[in-house]
């Protein structure tokens, strides 16, 4: 299959280089393709003609998101209705990235693919504003929502975590519950879904939850350094309020199931020592 990939240079579209090595891939980085321009999309579809379009594309600063409202906008709501109008006068489909943070963290339980919405953040609600318009525009597509994403080789939580735990003695929220995921076992999950035509939403993301204390001592274990201090999510304030428990599970069917989040965090330290 011949695929496209939009952000192609974040830590996800790089995982999923790797991982879809197999088919002929066109990887295209911030500066070689802007979403939120829709000429430019439409120039990127209609030279390369690709099977599938994957978005990898994001606004991920999720504080800074709630002063920069029209950029998180731009890029996470704008730019996947352009890739979803494109592709779908091009008759391709679409695969686009969204996140937890799509949900408010008070169900009490794991979230599944029809629960109901209620975004507590400027990010959370330009992601849901992006995996709208891409239900609404694109017949044939998959909205993959995945959270808490990290990798050795990219700018995340977990990676701030291990470099600042080498000089100090860390202090992380445990009454903040999520579902960590490996950035390669979400591209290898990506991988067998887009050969199933089984259009809809799915929930990708390490099985079982945690915390995020519980997430960084289970890297500190793996790496020898001392455990994390566990404190109040309220000690750090920010700038935009996150769900309290957006652990996602799956019902969807094909059933396509992560490893348990604690495999990628053991990989996550073994390839953070080959570094
Ligand atoms: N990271 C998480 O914890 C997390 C959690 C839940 C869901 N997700 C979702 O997972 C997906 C992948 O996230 P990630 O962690 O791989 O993100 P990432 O590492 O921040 O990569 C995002 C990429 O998008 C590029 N980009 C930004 N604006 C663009 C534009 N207008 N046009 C084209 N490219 C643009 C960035 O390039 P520049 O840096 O050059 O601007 C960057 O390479 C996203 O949909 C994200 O919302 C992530």
């Amino acid at each position: 299959m011949k695929i496209l990939i939009a952000g192609a240079g974040g830590q996800l579209g790089r995982c999923l280089m790797r991982s879809l090595a197999s088919h002929d891939l066109i990887g295209l980085e911030h500066a070689a393709l802007d979403i939120t321009r829709l000429e430019q999309v439409r120039q990127a579809v209609s030279q390369h003609q690709p099977d599938l379009v994957i978005n990898a594309a994001a606004f991920n600063l999720v504080d800074d998101a709630e002063r920069r409202v029209h950029e998180a906008y731009a890029i996470n709501a704008l730019g996947p209705r352009n890739l979803a109008i494109v592709t779908a006068a091009a008759k391709i489909p679409l695969l686009h990235v969204s996140t937890d943070y799509v949900f408010d963290g008070t169900l009490g339980r794991p979230y599944h693919e029809f629960d109901l919405t209620r975004p507590l953040s400027v990010y959370g609600a330009s992601k849901l504003a992006g995996e709208e318009a891409v239900r609404v525009l694109s017949r044939r597509h998959y909205v993959v929502r995945t959270a808490w994403l990290y990798w050795e080789g990219g700018r995340n939580f977990l990676n701030t975590m291990r470099v600042r735990a080498a000089n100090e003695r860390l202090r992380v929220a445990d009454d903040q519950f999520g579902s960590p995921t490996y950035a390669p076992h979400l591209a290898e999950a990506i991988t067998r879904l887009i050969v199933t035509e089984a259009w809809g939403t799915y929930h990708f993301a390490g099985a079982g939850g945690a915390s995020r204390w519980e997430l960084v001592r289970e890297m500190c274990r793996n790496l020898g350094l001392d455990e994390p201090l566990p404190v109040a999510a309220s000690t750090f304030a920010t700038l935009a309020a996150r769900p309290r428990y957006s652990v996602l599970t799956t019902i969807q069917d094909p059933r396509i199931e992560l490893p348990r989040w604690q495999e990628g965090v053991a990989e996550f330290a073994r390839g953070s020592l080959e570094l």
